[in-house]
């Protein structure tokens, strides 16, 4: 059997904790999971009150498990899935699998037994957030895709769905256009090598299955969905199979995105649910928190990846961090020269519209720690050379008053010429 969500925990995690809480209220979960926010520890409960399901989230929830994933160090992150991007390994087909090892079919499916919760005060209902869905193209079925999206529990065999501007709205679009309705099937309680690739931004047209293939160091088992033609990931606990009607868009929302505010409710997509199938084993369920550390990891790899690609030919990157704010980075680099940083602040703005502050420090300076980048900005930057100010909408483009915008970038490194100088001092080395 392939390695699965509960595996990789005992392999993943090998440095950094897990919470495992026997029971806890249904009522409690949205609380615990928003005091879990900022943590680093996976939290996993093995029974929620009135559920089959047992609940998980922060699966990746730092670097050290992403790293661990990837078969890495957390300084290698980037350039590793680069040579995982170049490397793909296809998914393969088998016949069975334990995600279809339970099988609730047409009226035996009931959505509300899932323990999928709402998450803030004034969000529209219950949500899935860490649900990978699969949809092929109809034109080319060897192509499937795969991508999260935000799932509301809309009714007992009925979910609604959040397509921003992407292939899986691509995918439906090209359906509807056909007058067709698009068959999905989405996976819950996945590996974190599907999840990871599920969000790397890969081209149309490439397999994200086939990146977790790579991370996996082997193929992925899929197995064909029973109601739909979707190949799903065996290893996942829980698979809901349904279809996107053409046509058909119902009010979604509100609900507390990733920015930490409310996005406003509109007609989106629903999905009418045909199957529900899950392991014999209690399955897990997991959940993301919008705006969580785990979030923005993920929401910020791809594009992490995407910045230290442009920039790896030109200087010597040690590191990109868009977390805990995607619209946020820190770069730090091997400064050769003194016209390095503001460069590199241009071409990160380039790669990346949304992005606001970006901050570029010394390599002695650790980009994923938020003490030492402000205090690297606290005496090595000068905002009156050493920063560049752009006016442009672009940056927080949801901002409907346009008053937060515009970016600004800062050069938080020491000049070439008093390196010595501002050297960083160093406790003094144990003798034993
Ligand atoms: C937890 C989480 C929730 C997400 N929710 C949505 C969403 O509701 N709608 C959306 O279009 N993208 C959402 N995304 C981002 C997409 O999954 C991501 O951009 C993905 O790369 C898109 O896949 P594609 O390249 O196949 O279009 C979410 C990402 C994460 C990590």
């Amino acid at each position: 059997m392939q390695e699965n969500l509960r595996h990789f925990m005992q392999r993943g995690y090998k440095s950094r904790g897990i919470n495992s809480l026997d029971f806890v209220s249904y009522d409690d979960l949205a609380e615990l999971q928003y005091a879990y926010r900022n943590k680093e520890e996976a939290l996993v409960i093995n029974r929620v009150d009135g559920f089959e399901y047992s609940f998980a989230t922060n699966i990746v929830a730092n670097r050290t498990v992403l790293a661990n994933l990837l078969n890495t160090e957390v300084d290698d992150i980037h350039p590793k899935m680069l040579s995982y991007m170049q490397n793909l390994i296809s998914p393969k087909l088998v016949a069975s699998g334990p995600c279809q090892e339970m099988r609730l079919i047409g009226h035996d499916v009931d959505l509300a037994n899932l323990p999928a919760i709402q998450f803030n005060e004034e969000d529209a209902g219950r949500y899935l957030t860490a649900g990978i869905v699969f949809a092929k193209d109809r034109r080319n079925p060897s192509f499937q895709n795969a991508s999260v999206h935000r799932v509301q529990l809309q009714g007992k065999n009925q979910l609604g769905i959040r397509l921003e501007k992407g292939h899986l709205l691509a995918l439906q679009q090209e359906a509807e256009k056909a007058g067709q309705d698009l068959e999905v099937a989405i996976a819950i309680g996945t590996h974190p090598a599907e999840m990871v690739a599920s969000v790397s931004g890969l081209d149309y047209g490439v397999s994200e299955m086939a990146l977790a293939g790579a991370i996996r160091g082997e193929a992925l088992e899929m197995v064909h969905a029973l109601t739909v033609d979707v190949d799903v990931p065996t290893t996942a606990d829980i698979i809901i199979e349904g279809v996107i009607p053409a046509y058909k868009r119902e009010l979604e929302g509100p609900f507390g995105d990733f920015q930490g505010y409310y996005v406003n409710p509109a007609q989106n997509h629903i999905v009418i649910v045909n199957a529900v199938t899950h392991t014999k084993d209690k399955p897990i369920f997991t959940s993301i928190r919008a705006g969580s550390h785990e979030d923005s990891l993920l929401l910020g790899l791809k594009n992490e990846v995407k910045i230290y690609e442009a920039l790896m030919g030109k200087h010597k990157v040690t590191g990109v961090n868009l977390s805990p704010m995607v619209f946020n980075c820190i770069i730090s680099i091997e400064k050769q020269n003194d016209a390095e940083p503001h460069e590199i602040i241009e071409n990160a703005f380039s790669q990346y519209p949304w992005l606001k502050y970006c901050v570029v420090v010394d390599e002695d300076v650790d980009c994923y720690n938020m003490e030492d980048v402000w205090w690297a900005i606290g005496t090595r930057s000068n905002p009156s050379t050493g920063s560049s100010f752009i006016k442009s909408d672009a940056s927080y483009n949801k901002d409907p008053y346009h008053i937060h915008s515009g970016k600004l970038g800062i050069d938080a490194t020491v000049p070439c010429q008093y390196k010595h100088f501002f050297r960083r001092a160093k406790p003094k080395k144990s003798v034993y």
